[in-house]
């Protein structure tokens, strides 16, 4: 069962570099492996440390579930082109929304996501690329918290008691596992990773199915994605002009539907939550202090710009008692 890890303090990012990669490559020998990269800084990072300890011999996989935002597969595979770092597109969208569907219950939406990627898109794989090990992103935060009881993170197994060998078919390597994401950011910078991923915002494994409250069905995911959009582009906005520094902001599709009106004819419509964060390291987090001005700005677009929106509302309570997602 879970033991407490140790967490790597006073990191050196060029020498946790040369360290995971020797330990890669020395576990993996002439084998082969494979990983999957969503985009996010611990997924790029892992990418990046498996084609130094690999090279060709790591196989690096971008699923599109059809959970993740606006442009993000174009714009990932993209940079990592760039890299010199090849990237195989696996559309796996219809088998998401499949498992998805009719799931309400937020534990078990998570679980649906986790068996569909771990079990059915990559066993199959696996199977096929004749990878005997999976290398991922699991970073100290994702055991915590789930080991904690808080949240079921997708990604974490072995910490708690499951046997990814027994359950999946291959072993899992996780190099992160000793550090948060500000050390991950450290090493992903040092890795030569672009700013665009080193400081990309967290992401959650389930995506965008973690942002829509009840069952995520692809019309009230592109709900999600359109409302996301829109925080993003607003927020960003007033990063660049230094009014704030958020951790993290995002969207929530609510369930209830309120009473509202357009065209002159009531629309019992959909509501948004937006929600903005202040936070070290995830663990505890406060909401951020945007201007009333863009907080309108971001109602004023949801309302315009996504069907069927009539109210937004802000977040203003903190983790803990809230988690910084809705699900
Ligand atoms: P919560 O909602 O637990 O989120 O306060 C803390 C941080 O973790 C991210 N998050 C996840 N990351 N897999 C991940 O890799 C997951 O299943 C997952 N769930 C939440 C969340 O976006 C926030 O940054």
């Amino acid at each position: 069962m879970y033991e407490e890890l140790k967490e790597i303090k006073n990191l050196n990012p060029k020498k946790f570099i040369e360290e995971k990669a020797k330990e890669i490559s020395d576990i993996v020998g002439d084998g082969v492996a494979i990983n999957a990269l969503s985009g996010g800084v611990d997924s790029s990072t892992v990418t990046m440390l498996g084609h130094r300890a690999l090279g060709d011999r790591n196989k690096t996989y971008f699923i599109e579930n059809g959970l993740m935002r606006q442009n993000e597969p174009e714009q990932i595979v993209a940079i990592f082109q760039e890299l010199g770092v090849p990237i195989e597109v696996v559309d796996a969208k219809e088998q998401f929304f499949a498992a998805l569907k009719g799931v309400t219950d937020p534990e078990q939406k998570r679980e649906a996501v986790t068996q569909t990627f771990y079990k059915d898109v990559f066993g199959k794989l696996v199977r096929e690329s004749g990878a005997k090990y999976l290398l991922q992103g699991t970073i100290l935060t994702d055991v915590d918290e789930t080991a904690a009881g808080i949240k079921r993170q997708h990604n974490v197994f072995e910490q708690i008691g499951i046997d990814p060998q027994e359950a999946f078919g291959y072993k899992i390597l996780e190099p992160l596992v000793q550090i948060r994401k500000d050390g991950v950011r450290k090493v992903a910078e040092a890795l030569g990773l672009p700013e665009s991923i080193y400081n990309r915002m967290p992401f959650p494994g389930p995506a965008l199915a973690a942002r829509v409250i009840e069952e995520a069905t692809p019309e009230r995911i592109e709900i999600a994605r359109e409302a996301n959009y829109i925080v993003e582009e607003e927020l960003a906005k007033e990063i660049a002009l230094k009014h704030i520094n958020p951790f993290q902001y995002m969207a929530i599709l609510h369930k209830d539907r309120v009473t509202g009106m357009r065209d002159g004819k009531r629309d019992f419509g959909l509501q948004i939550e937006v929600r903005c964060w202040d936070s070290i390291d995830a663990r505890t987090a406060t909401p951020t202090d945007v201007s009333y001005e863009a907080r309108k700005r971001i109602a004023d677009r949801l309302t315009k710009e996504v069907p069927g929106v009539v109210s937004v509302t802000y977040n203003l309570a903190e983790k803990p008692p809230s988690t910084m997602e809705a699900i």
